[in-house]
């Protein structure tokens, strides 16, 4: 089949937030450190009342109802997450109390921390492409509850769930050849704790193996995607990352124009601000703070074109995992209209701790008319910005106490969450009851 790639996109995330700039006082942090040097405004949040099985309940149910989709025409489903609540029964089994009326569809879980969604989309796309394929339509969802313990990584928390329709002739194709990947041994986060819903967590570590993930991804995908001349940041049209904290996204995109500026003599002209950086190796500048700033100012008038927009579910929900990039492609898309990505390209960059990293891109449809595929894709995203205004945002205090609640009952059998089910947004699924046997049954508002 021709034009594999994204035929229809839901997000979910959660109805309530914590405002960084009250957590900040909360903590003690220094006033401005979870916002500007962060670049957070809010993160989402769940109570007890929601888990990872109800995320992604949530998201497949509305993207099919929502796009007309029947559970007939779902030949696979794939799910991405590190939100482990069963060492054996997948989020996929659950999920297929949406198809009571077709049982036959492949696929379960994937995992290995926020990289999941995407190898379990690189799975939906490799399964249209196959003798495997039946005519029917993928259907993935990224899903996460990202929370960490007290202490100076909880800021970089969030929550949500995003699905996606894979199938051919799509208004965003996924570009055949363009994939590279960098993958390696490395303890920098991890979760080998079972009884709890925290990871270990080396921060700057996990923050260098990104960036060097990045550097080493962005290396091979110019050497697929250079047509003659070398590849440049300006060969691709917009950029999405998988989000930890937005201000890594803004080094991120930044330590793109480095590698150009490095590799490329012609550009000295164009990037004055990097001068004093001439002669270094990509790898001599990793973690050094002045080529960092310098990399960030040289990189500003493109990144707000070129990433900015995609950061809109990363400011305000945080960090959602396996969602997180996908997060971003929806956020880019929520915020543009139809003819603004029309012809273009977004390259795509999925992180995943431990480690595993891919760069690829897609290409929007040339056709962007009002009932176009790409404009009605667009149109069930361009609620999102009303949906995260509509948020409760709850004080400190209250989101320090469903913590512990959660800490304390995420794992328990016999249990029947007490969480607030008012503030859900309509079409949620939420837990009910988890019995003696661990068995969860969820309800929807
Ligand atoms: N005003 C403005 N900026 C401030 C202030 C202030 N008052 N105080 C600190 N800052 C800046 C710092 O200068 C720093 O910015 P810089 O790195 O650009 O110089 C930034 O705020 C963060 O401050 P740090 O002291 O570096 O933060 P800390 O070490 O306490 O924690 C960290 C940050 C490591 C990201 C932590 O939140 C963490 O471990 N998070 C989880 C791990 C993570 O997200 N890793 C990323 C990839 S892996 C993944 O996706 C999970």
């Amino acid at each position: 089949p021709d034009d594999v790639g994204l035929l229809a996109m839901e997000v979910y995330f959660p109805s309530i937030c914590v405002n960084q700039t009250e957590l900040e006082k909360f903590d003690g942090a220094g006033s401005g450190k979870y916002t500007i040097g962060l670049g957070q405004t809010n993160m989402g949040f769940c109570t007890d009342r929601e888990d990872v099985n109800s995320l992604a309940l949530t998201a497949v149910s509305l993207l099919l109802e929502k796009n007309n989709v029947s559970q007939q025409d779902i030949g696979r489903l794939e799910v991405g997450t590190e939100t482990i609540i069963d060492k054996s029964k997948s989020v996929k089994s659950v999920l297929m109390k949406l198809f009571p009326d077709n049982t036959s569809v492949e696929g379960i879980d994937t995992t290995n921390a926020c990289f999941g969604g995407t190898q379990a989309l690189f799975n939906a796309i490799s399964w249209v492409e196959s003798s495997s394929w039946d005519g029917r339509f993928a259907l993935v969802v990224a899903a996460d509850i990202a929370v960490y313990a007290s202490g100076n990584a909880r800021p970089t928390g969030g929550a949500g769930a995003v699905a996606m329709l894979i199938g051919p002739n799509a208004p965003i194709v996924f570009e055949r050849g363009l994939r590279a990947v960098h993958m390696e041994h490395v303890y920098d986060f991890y979760k080998p704790n079972l009884s709890s819903e925290y990871p270990v967590v080396d921060g700057k570590l996990s923050i260098q193996c990104y960036l060097n993930a990045l550097d080493t991804c962005y290396k091979r995908y110019g050497e697929k995607a250079a047509n003659g001349s070398g590849y440049t940041v300006e060969d691709g049209d917009f950029y999405c990352f998988h989000s930890p904290f937005v201000k890594l996204v803004q080094k991120s995109f930044s330590r793109l124009v480095l590698q150009d500026y490095l590799t490329n003599p012609e550009l000295k002209d164009k990037y004055p601000e990097l001068e004093q950086v001439r002669g270094k190796t990509l790898q001599e500048t990793l973690g050094d703070k002045d080529v960092e700033k310098l990399s960030m100012k040289a990189a500003n008038d493109l990144y707000n074109v070129k990433t900015l927009p995609s950061v809109l579910l990363g400011t305000e929900v945080g960090n959602m995992y396996t969602a997180s990039l996908y997060g971003g492609l929806a956020s880019l898309l929520s915020v543009k209209k139809p003819s603004e990505v029309s012809g273009k390209r977004a390259l795509l960059f999925s992180y995943g701790s431990g480690l595993a990293s891919a760069l690829y891109s897609v290409r929007f449809s040339l056709n962007h008319s009002p009932d176009s595929p790409l404009s009605r894709l667009m149109s069930t995203l361009s609620d999102i910005p009303h949906r995260l205004s509509a948020r409760k945002v709850v004080p400190p205090a209250e989101f320090e106490a469903i913590m512990k609640l959660r800490e304390e009952t995420h794992h328990k059998c016999s249990y029947s969450p007490v969480g607030d089910v008012q503030n859900l947004f309509p079409g949620t699924y939420y837990l009910t009851n988890v019995d003696e046997k661990f068995r969860r049954t969820y309800e929807r508002v």
